[in-house]
C-alpha cells in the first residue's frame, strides 16, 4: 500500500488511515529484517515514539466534504505524504544522552504534572481491563483499536489467554496492521473486525453471552456521536460491561484552567464534543446503567487527559 498523493480532506479517520500505514511500514520493515516477536515490535515502535512523532502534510484546497458532499473552496487536504520529525524537549531542556527528552508534559485531576521519558503511561488501560474482568466475561472488544496496542498489551501482560479478542477498527490500515501482528503471535485468539462508531452494529459478535467491551481515545476522533449510541450499543443481545477510556474531562466541567484548554484543542481539532451528554440522557432514558464516571484519571498530553465512564446493559 502508497497513502503518497492521495490527495483526501484532512478528517480524523483520513489521518489516522495515513498514520497507521505509516506505522504498518515501519513494523514491516522490522518483519523484513527478522522480527517474529509482536511484543518486541510494538515496544520498539512505541520506543521510536518516543523521540519521533509523526507529522502529515496538509494543503488549503478545493475538495468535496466527505459528510455533506458538498464541495468546499477552502478546506485542509491531506496530500499523503507523512514523516517522522523529532519529539522536540519541552521548557528548553536538552535530550538524554539517549536521544529522548528528559519528560513529557501531562496533566492528571487538573493539574499539570512532567512524567519521566520511558514512562509506561500506555500500560494503564491494559491493567484496568485485566483486573476489571468478570469470570464471566467471554470475549474482549475494543472499539476503534488502531493497531490493537491494548489489546497486544493486555495479552502480554497477563490477560486471558482462552477468550477471543475482537480488534474493531474503522480504518483499513489499522485493521491490516493489527492482522500483521495478530498472525505472529499463536497464543492470542485475535479477530479483526469493521466498526464504525457513526453507523454501530456489533453483528461480528459470535456465541459470547457476556463480554467486556471498552473505548480508548477513539470516540475522541468522531465530532459529534449519534444520540442512540449508547442505546444501540446496548441493544446488542448479550451481556455488555463498557469502560470508555476517552478525553471528555471538559465535557463533565470546565471550570479549570485545564478543562478550558482541552474545550478550545477539541474545537479547534473538530472532536469529540458531545459523548457525556449522549451517555448522561442514555443513562436518564434508562438504556444503559451509568455505574462508575471518573474525570481527568490518566495523564494523555497536557491538554487530552483521559477520563473513565463505567455502564452496563443489566
Ligand atoms: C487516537 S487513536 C486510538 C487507537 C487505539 N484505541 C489506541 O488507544 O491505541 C484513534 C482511533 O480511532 C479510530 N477512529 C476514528 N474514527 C472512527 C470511527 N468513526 N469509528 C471507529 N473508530 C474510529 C481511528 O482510526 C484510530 O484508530
Amino acid at each position: 500500500m502508497s497513502p503518497e498523493n492521495s490527495y483526501v480532506p484532512k478528517t480524523p479517520q483520513n489521518f489516522y488511515e495515513l498514520a497507521w500505514a505509516k506505522r504498518l511500514e515501519f513494523v514491516q520493515s522490522l518483519v523484513d529484517g527478522g522480527e517474529d516477536n509482536a511484543f518486541r515490535i510494538i515496544k520498539m515502535l512505541e520506543r521510536h515514539e518516543e523521540k519521533f512523532h509523526l507529522s502529515a502534510e496538509s494543503v488549503l484546497g478545493e475538495a468535496r466534504d466527505e459528510i455533506t458532499g458538498d464541495v468546499v473552496k477552502q478546506m485542509q487536504i491531506l496530500t499523503g505524504r507523512a514523516e517522522w520529525l523529532p519529539v522536540l524537549p519541552e521548557n528548553n531542556t536538552d535530550y538524554l544522552p539517549t536521544g529522548a527528552p528528559p519528560t513529557t508534559e501531562n496533566s492528571f485531576l487538573g493539574s499539570k504534572i512532567s512524567v519521566p521519558a520511558y514512562a509506561d503511561l500506555k500500560s494503564i488501560v491494559a491493567h484496568w481491563i485485566i483486573e476489571f474482568l468478570h469470570d464471566d466475561d467471554k470475549a474482549i472488544v475494543e472499539l476503534g483499536c488502531g493497531y490493537g496496542r491494548n489489546l497486544f498489551n493486555i495479552h502480554y501482560l497477563g490477560g486471558p489467554r482462552d477468550l477471543p479478542y475482537y480488534a474493531a477498527e474503522y480504518t483499513g490500515s489499522g485493521k491490516q496492521l493489527t492482522a500483521l501482528l495478530a498472525a505472529l503471535e499463536s497464543s492470542i485468539q485475535m479477530r479483526v473486525e469493521h466498526f464504525d462508531h457513526n453507523n454501530v452494529d456489533l453483528g461480528f459478535l459470535q456465541g459470547e453471552d457476556q463480554i467486556l467491551i471498552f473505548t480508548c481515545h477513539s470516540i475522541e476522533q468522531v465530532k459529534e456521536i449519534p444520540a442512540s449510541y449508547f442505546a444501540d450499543l446496548a441493544r446488542v443481545p448479550k451481556k455488555i460491561t463498557c469502560i470508555h477510556f476517552e478525553p471528555f474531562g471538559f465535557q463533565i466541567s470546565s471550570d479549570d484552567s485545564i478543562s478550558t484548554a482541552q474545550q478550545e484543542l477539541f474545537v479547534k481539532n473538530d472532536w469529540n464534543l458531545n459523548f457525556f451528554d449522549v451517555l448522561k440522557a442514555a443513562a436518564e432514558a434508562g438504556s444503559i446503567n451509568l455505574t462508575h464516571v471518573y474525570k481527568d484519571m490518566i495523564p494523555n498530553e497536557t491538554y487530552s487527559p483521559t477520563s473513565i465512564a463505567i455502564w452496563r446493559n443489566f
